[in-house]
């Protein structure tokens, strides 16, 4: 290949603006590796932070909302060392040992920073806590994760009437609840499960269809008491219990990996092997969704690693085929709905998303910014209150297009613009970084690009 596919256009005092403009020739080769797991990589450096002695963890993702974990947690007394892909030393400081932080707390962009670490905030007694984030994450919801905390009778304070960061938490102990909560969220289920491990007592989340169960596996491994019902979708953990440091090898995350499978199959004579994609069944709609389709998706080297199924992921072009996704697989698909969206874009005939409602309160309102954005390109996505309906076969043309500063939604305006005649500029592009530093050098890579 002649010409680079991707150029960056960087103007002075403004966010860069990234360029794409595939050749007609364009075919997509290669083995990769996509960083680690970043609900995985949260949870590794929190339960690291707040477990006795040393946890080693490899395979970090290291992109800014993990690091946005690790500042908190040495704030409040935790020593990390530098954050790198190869090992990172957590000296934790035991249960209920977190430390009054001397100034605010900054969960950046993300959303599983400020939730999770809400649970242990409020059940630390006598200590106070102010925890603020980005733009983005001071305007999601935090009532989900505040209500139930309140009935544990945590003592937690907020804008717009205790639901909005910045937050304020004066740290009690709390008493056990059960807790049935009305969305399918690891956040707040995790959260939940936090504040119950210094809690005196059994407390019980019971969540309406199954979300993510990092958290529970995690915590099983470093020694809690918890037990889990698959047939009430409830997890109850015994408090207190203390947790001992671990050795945890975060498995390549599926949710970044979903780029490249949805670009291996829309972009003719392509072939992509994944490599070390966690494949835990709570996390693995993306792949159900994608054989619905039609793709041709082959799970390769199938192992488990440190408590987590890990296996090679090759992604051959196929042409797809209109589907339909609602209910249960929603939570376990719920970060890889952009990137579905551009698949049904070109799958033949109209793909139907429901009970996704849950993506309007994302990094951005993910219904409205994926529909917006394709549609400028030539998409027919129209949005439904809790999805999208797209209508696929139609031929993309690039536009200016905007990230809206949401990661998930830069990379799926990538993944779009390869298959869009002439220039597509994304506009803050560089949102890709949350999860994902690495993404435009190795969508790069498997153009060709050299
Ligand atoms: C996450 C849970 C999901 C997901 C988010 C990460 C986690 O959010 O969207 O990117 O690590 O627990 P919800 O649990 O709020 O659905």
């Amino acid at each position: 290949m002649s010409a680079s596919v991707i150029t960056v256009e960087k103007r002075e005092n403004a966010s860069q603006n990234l360029i794409i403009e595939p050749p007609g020739s364009l075919s997509l080769q290669g083995r990769i590796r996509v960083p680690g797991d970043k609900s995985i990589s949260h949870r590794a450096l929190m339960l690291g932070a707040i477990a006795e002695g040393e946890t080693q963890i490899s395979g970090l993702l290291l992109g800014e909302d993990p690091c946005s974990t690790a500042s908190c947690f040495q704030a409040m007394g935790a020593e990390i060392s530098e954050l790198n892909t190869e090992l990172v030393r957590v000296k934790g400081i035991g249960l209920g040992n977190l430390q009054e932080p001397v100034d605010v707390l900054n969960a950046g962009n993300s959303g599983t920073t400020i939730r999770l670490m809400l649970g242990l905030l409020a059940s630390h007694a006598g200590r106070f806590f102010t925890v603020t984030g980005d733009s983005s994450l001071r305007s999601r919801p935090m009532s989900r994760v505040i209500k139930p905390l309140q009935q544990m009778g945590a003592d937690i304070w907020g804008r717009k009437g205790n639901t909005l960061a910045p937050l304020a938490v004066q740290g009690k102990s709390l008493k056990p609840i059960h807790y049935n909560s009305p969305i399918a969220s690891a956040q707040v289920k995790s959260c939940i499960l936090l504040a119950g491990l210094t809690t005196e007592g059994k407390t019980t989340v019971t969540e309406p269809s199954l979300s993510r169960d990092h958290s529970e596996r995690m915590l099983r491994a470093f020694g809690a008491d918890l037990v889990t019902d698959p047939e009430t979708n409830s997890v109850i953990i015994t408090g207190p219990t203390q947790l001992y440091g671990q050795t945890v090898i975060v498995p390549g995350d599926i949710s970044s990996a979903a780029f490249w499978l949805v670009a291996g199959a829309i972009v003719p004579d392509s072939e992509l092997v994944i490599e070390n994609v966690g494949v835990n069944p709570t996390r693995t709609g993306i792949l159900e969704a994608l054989a619905m389709m039609g793709a041709n998706i082959q799970q390769e080297n199938q192992r488990e690693v440190a408590g987590e199924p890990v296996a090679d992921l090759r992604v051959r072009s196929s042409r797809l085929q209109s589907c339909t996704i609602s209910g249960d697989i929603i939570p376990r698909l719920i970060d890889e709905i952009p990137i579905l969206a551009v698949a049904a874009v070109f799958a033949e005939g109209t793909t139907i998303i429901r009970d996704a409602a849950e993506l309007r309160v994302k990094e951005s309102d993910r219904i409205a910014v994926t529909a917006q954005q394709l549609n400028k390109m030539g998409a027919k996505v129209t949005e439904l209150p809790d999805g999208m309906e797209i209508t696929g076969g139609t031929f993309l043309s690039g536009a200016e297009v905007d990230s809206h500063t949401d990661h998930r939604i830069a990379m799926s305006l990538a993944i779009a613009s390869l298959k869009a005649s002439g220039q597509t500029i994304i506009q803050r592009a560089e949102a890709a970084a949350v999860s994902y530093p690495e993404f435009f050098t190795t969508l790069q890579q498997v153009c060709g690009d050299r």
